[in-house]
Order: structure tokens, then sequence, then C-alpha cells
């Protein structure tokens, strides 16, 4: 199997798309086979950088899908326009790398849920700090048990001012804003070295007090964005419950008079642990002295290596027939938990969530 060269189709030529493309490049074993945008030239322009031949470029993914016939696609389509591509690839056999979020609604994610399970196919969401050396060495830790119990912890994600524009303020294109696109790494984040718990409950507060504010056209790296045009919130707030007992606070903004929101932790029976920098902290009684463990042969990295790694970690599950190198049942209740947010902001109360897998109950 390692000589096999695999299929692999990309849709969407945005940022992420052209990012897909650059790490499938350095991979010998992988062929780009095809590349679809909606955008009139817009595929054309990046394949064309790519040095990807013009003939593998289209405009529609399902007549890419069928004529190429790819291994695998990529799905880097903005939030709103995940689910189509991602079930019609799956529905055809395809293996799936898809951009994070699973998908910006609860309903996409539990129809992509269900296409998935009717299939023997890998759907991986493509979260790269899964990848990072630190976050790979917290999950060891975390895996021998030395925390004992996780019964709380908080996921942060703060820009001080940081809202991108574009298609990432409008909500028929993003769907949500911040929490879908930058909380949504530390909650998945967590709820991976919490061993994915169950979330029961919801309470949280969401707004956009700063981007409203805001006078005039702001140029960033999304495009442009103007107050009148903002439609997502610029920040949320949340306390999860989960079945097990245990909790978690969600902080997430892309905009806040804050230089720091705080640290990701977590809290458990026998140690606790913090990420950025990761450290372990262990009282040996309380009262008497603590101690704080710092790894020290970590390597300090660019995100550009957990990028690379989380593409290779794809295409060699594809080449090897492994399973998903992200367990897509764990991404699917940090869509259970967004969904919350959402309602219970709305609500103005706590409000019950349903992580069931009544429907994604079909795989082993
Ligand atoms: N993992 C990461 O670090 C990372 C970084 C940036 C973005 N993302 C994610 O990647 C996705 C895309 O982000 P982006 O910055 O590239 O956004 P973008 O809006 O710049 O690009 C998305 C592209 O998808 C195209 N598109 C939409 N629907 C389509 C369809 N049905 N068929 C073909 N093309 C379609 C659009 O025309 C657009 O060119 C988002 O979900 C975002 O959250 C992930």
């Amino acid at each position: 199997m390692a000589d096999k060269k695999i299929r692999i189709a990309v849709v969407g030529a945005g940022w992420a798309g052209q990012a897909h493309v650059k790490f499938y490049k350095d991979l010998p074993f992988v062929e780009i086979v095809g590349w679809a945008d909606v955008a009139p030239g817009k595929a054309a322009t990046a394949a064309a950088s790519a040095g990807i031949p013009a003939d593998r470029v289209f405009t529609d993914f399902r007549q890419m899908i069928d004529r190429v016939v790819p291994d695998a696609v990529s799905v880097c389509t903005f939030n709103m326009g995940h689910r189509e591509p991602t079930i019609y690839a799956l529905e055809a056999g395809k293996h799936v790398l898809l951009e994070k979020p699973m998908a910006a609604t609860l309903d996409d994610a539990a129809a992509i849920m269900r296409a998935w399970e009717k299939t023997d196919r890998i759907l991986m969401v493509a979260f790269q700090p899964d990848f990072s050396a630190e976050n790979l060495a917290a999950k060891q830790i975390v895996d021998t048990g030395m925390l004992g119990d996780i019964y709380y912890s908080e996921a942060v994600t703060h820009r001080r001012f940081g809202i991108p524009g574009g298609n990432f303020v409008k909500k028929a294109t993003a769907g949500f804003g911040t929490l879908v696109d930058t909380g949504v790494y530390a909650i998945h984040n967590n709820l991976w070295l919490m061993g994915d718990p169950k979330p029961i409950a919801v309470s949280a507060i969401t707004g956009n007090p700063l981007a409203k504010a805001y006078k005039g056209i702001r140029q960033t790296f999304g495009g442009p964005w103007s107050a009148e045009e903002f439609e997502v919130e610029e920040f949320a707030f949340a306390f999860v419950r989960f079945e097990n007992g245990a909790a978690m606070i969600v902080k997430s903004t892309w905009a806040a008079h804050a230089d720091s929101i705080g640290r990701t932790f977590f809290l458990g029976t026998k140690a606790g642990l913090a990420l950025d920098p990761l450290e372990v902290f262990q009282n040996q009684s309380v009262g008497e002295f603590n101690m704080t463990m710092t790894p020290k042969n970590i390597a300090k990295e660019e995100s550009s290596a957990a990028w690379g790694l989380k593409m290779r970690r794809f295409a060699e599950a594809v080449r090897d027939g492994l399973p998903s190198p992200i367990d897509p049942r764990g991404v699917y209740l940090v869509n259970v938990i967004m969904d919350g947010v959402i309602r219970s902001a709305a609500e103005k109360r706590e409000v019950a969530v349903n992580a069931s897998y009544a429907l994604v109950g079909a795989r082993a």
C-alpha cells in the first residue's frame, strides 16, 4: 500500500483550500486531481499559481467528483457551505477531510453524521491543533491517568481586536462568528482532552458591541467589514454541564477590551494541567508543598508544523486504510455545545442539549 499514490480533489479555493493544496503538494504520495470553486475564475487562478493543470479546474464540485473520481475530497468551503459537498462526497464513496467547524449549525452537522454512518469512509474534521507538539504531549499526559478524573476545564480563545471580514461576518456564509470560527478550536480541544464527555446543558451570552461601534471600513485577512454589514457575534461566554458531573467554561473573543482572558486549563482529582505553556500542577498535601511540572523538551514549532502533520495524517489514513485520525463523533459534540450556546444566548437562560448518539449509533 505504501507506494500507492492517492487522488485528492479540493472544494473551495479561498485561504483554506490553498493551504490544503500547498500541504498536499509536500506529500509525494498525493496527487491533486481536481479543484473546484463556485466563484468564477477563483480556482483557475489558484491552480495556475500552484502549478495544477487547467483541465483539473471546475466550478461545480459535483461535476468534479463525478469526472475525476478521487479517493478523497478536501472540503474548504465557507462554514454554511460544508454540508452539501461533504455529503455528496461521502455518498459517492470518497473519504473527506472537512475544514473546521464540522458545520455552522447542528442540523448540518447531524446531516453530515448521518451520511457518514452509512459509509465505511474517513470523515476527519481538520483541527490542526490536535497535532501540535504541546497538545500531543498534553494528550499523552492525560491518557496516563496522571490527572485522575477531570471535573472542570476552561476553553479559551482570545483576540483583543482580530475580527475577520468578508465571508466570516455574514450569516449566510459563516452562520455565526467567533464561536464557530475560533471558539470551536478550544471547545474541541477541551472535549478531546476530557475524553469527549456528553454535554447536557449550556448557559451562555454572546454579543458584538465593539464591532457595532466601529466606524468606517476595516480591511482584514478575510476581507473588509463595517459595522453595518457585521451580522454575527464577536464574543461568546458559556458554562457547559456534562452528563458525568464535570463542567467547562468557554471563553471566545474576536474582540474584547482585555489583553488576556486567561489560559486554557483542566482540573483533575489527582493533578491539574494548563496549556500555553504546558504545565502540570500537583498539591502533595494542601498547605504543605505544591509542585509545578514543565516538560523540558517540547519542540517550539511554527503552526505550519501542526498543519503539515494534519494533512499528512489524513492522507496516510486514506492510503493505508486507517480510521480517521480525529473521531467525528467527538467533533459532533462540539456542534451540540455550540447549538446550546446560540440557543441559550437567544433565550437568556440555561438550555438542555441532546448529545444522544441515537442518530450516529450504526458504527462500532
Ligand atoms: N484550519 C484552519 O486553520 C483554517 C483557517 C482558515 C479557514 N478555515 C476554515 O476553512 C473554511 C474556508 O475558509 P476560507 O478562509 O478559505 O474562506 P473563504 O470564504 O475565503 O473561501 C471559501 C471558498 O469556498 C467557495 N465555495 C463556497 N461554496 C462552494 C461550493 N458549493 N462549491 C465550490 N466552492 C464553494 C467560495 O467561493 C470561497 O472561494 C471555513 O470553514 C473556515 O472555518 C480553517
